[in-house]
């Protein structure tokens, strides 16, 4: 498919006045993600791209980012699939949340409303209690 820019925004607070967005242009090989496009640009163009991954499995929701607009895990998007008819991908933090360095948000206010959401069903047993053991060995 030949090369792909990807629009990246970028901030450091610690040195930036605004966010602003940066280009790296290079062919990515089939079958990448675009969290495999974004460790390319870390390790071989620009050691300085901040983002978060862990599982790369779809599960932990660290690398959600906002692509082309839209919210999408990084880690289960494939770059072919969201390369627009100019050739660039734009990719830029999560929104809603303080940017704390280029793709890295501040997730402590989603944490913190978790936390004090009050549940609709409580459990008047201990963890634990009225466990069905299933078989030989069962828990
Ligand atoms: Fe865990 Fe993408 S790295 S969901």
């Amino acid at each position: 498919m030949g090369e792909v820019t990807f629009r990246i925004r970028r901030f450091n607070p610690e040195k930036d006045t605004e966010p602003y967005w940066q280009e790296y242009r290079f062919e990515p090989p089939a079958g990448a993600t675009l969290l495999d496009c974004l460790n390319h640009i870390k390790w071989h163009l620009d050691g300085t791209l901040t983002y978060r991954m862990s599982c790369r499995s779809a599960i932990c929701g660290s690398c959600a980012m906002r692509v082309n607009g839209g919210g999408q895990l990084v880690c289960n998007a494939q770059w072919v699939d969201h390369v627009q008819p100019d050739g660039t991908i734009t990719i830029e933090p999560v929104g809603n949340f303080p940017i704390i360095k280029d793709l890295v948000v501040d997730q402590r206010p989603f944490w913190e409303k978790i936390q004090a959401v009050e549940p609709y069903l409580h459990n008047d047993e201990s963890a634990g209690a009225g466990r069905v053991s299933h078989g030989a060995g069962g828990l």
